[in-house]
């Protein structure tokens, strides 16, 4: 029942194919530069609704609308004129802005807020499927809790046989979602941390005075409802733990997850190692992530740790992904 078509070619005509299936309401998992996406028609409630059964998804997590550039926007959404040429700079991109939200967008998008998140991804392919066939709401293309797919062999294990079609375009460039931003109140506020780091965004944001971070208390609704759910986790015990007290799993009957520099300082003869990218090159640590949180649950291991990192710059976005993955006790 799936279709599934791998593109190398930008311009194969398949993806008129999976265009089609849009417009007809069927659902399409589909490449970004952040992680691949589960889509459908944004104005078509019907299938809207298949996202959240496909996925076991929670209603009351809203869904990011996918557009081919900026012009679309002012369709769909209320964009203050202050922060027309932050959004230029930061288009398109790996980012995801919370705006008003016009009444065009049926509400099981939004699950029921008055705000919607659009996003205009830099990744060709993506951006010609909503060029095609118009706004596409799409989450993470995973079954709910599970780690976003950076493959599409990632996409596959978890939706063959739900979804229509499933492209094929590789890994994904970064790995981890996209920043969220929230321009809809006083000051810019920063809702999920991703490739644009904080960092970067009070540079941009610098004649609003920066932005804000946004940390939810632990007795109120957060604000994206999506972060308040256990995320990217994998089913067995994963602990984090600082690089200088990883040597004592060396050897044992525990997957240990780490940089390249921390297996060369501290693990040199281990063998139940697994490298999640370089401490030197942090976006590849970004980029293979979700992969080594997959392979937790399919190594011969029963537990795994991974590796403590610093909380600077992209390290910042990947510790927020890491903390949502591990085990609470
Ligand atoms: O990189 C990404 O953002 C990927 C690709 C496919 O675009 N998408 C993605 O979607 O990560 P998802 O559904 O897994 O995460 C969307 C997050 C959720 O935490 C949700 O609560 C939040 O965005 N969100 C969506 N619309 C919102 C809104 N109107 N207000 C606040 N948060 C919103
Ligand atoms: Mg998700």
């Amino acid at each position: 029942k799936t279709k599934i078509i791998k593109i190398s070619d930008l311009y194969n005509d398949d993806i008129q194919y999976a265009c089609d299936v849009l417009k007809n309401g069927g659902l399409v998992a589909f490449p970004t530069e952040t992680v691949y996406g589960l889509g459908a028609c944004a104005l078509n409630p019907t299938a809207v609704k298949k996202i959240f059964e496909v996925k076991g998804r929670p209603q009351d997590n809203p869904l990011i609308v996918h557009l081919a550039s900026l012009e679309q926007v002012n369709e769909l959404a209320f964009v203050e004129e202050k922060y027309v040429n932050v959004i230029k700079r930061l288009t398109p991109g790996p980012v995801t802005f919370v705006l008003k939200k016009k009444e065009i967008i049926p509400p099981e998008v939004t699950a029921g807020l008055d705000t919607v998140g659009v996003r205009v991804p830099a990744h060709p392919i993506a951006q010609r499927l909503a060029q095609c066939a118009g706004p596409i709401a799409a989450p993470s293309a995973n079954l709910s809790g599970k780690p976003s797919p950076t493959d599409a062999k990632s996409v596959i294990e978890d939706l063959f046989g739900l979804v229509e079609c499933i492209i094929d375009a590789g890994e994904s460039a970064f790995g981890i979602e996209s920043t969220i931003i929230d321009l809809t109140r006083e000051r810019p506020l920063v809702l999920r941390p991703g490739p644009v780091t904080i960092e970067e965004l009070n540079e941009i944001f610098k004649e609003f005075g920066g932005v804000e971070f946004y940390i939810p208390k632990s007795d109120e609704k957060p604000l994206a409802p999506g972060m308040k759910y256990r995320h990217y986790a994998p089913e067995k015990v994963l602990k984090m733990v600082e690089p200088e007290k990883i040597q004592q799993y060396a050897d044992k009957d525990v997957l240990i997850l780490c940089t390249l520099e921390t297996l060369e300082k501290y693990l040199r003869n281990a063998k139940n190692v697994h490298i999640i990218g370089e401490y030197a090159k942090p976006y590849t640590i970004a980029q293979n992530l979700y992969k080594s949180l997959r392979l937790v649950d399919k190594s011969p291991y029963p537990e795994a740790v991974i590796e403590k990192l610093p909380e600077e710059g992209i390290f910042f976005s990947i510790m927020n992904r890491i903390k949502k993955a591990v085990s609470k006790f």
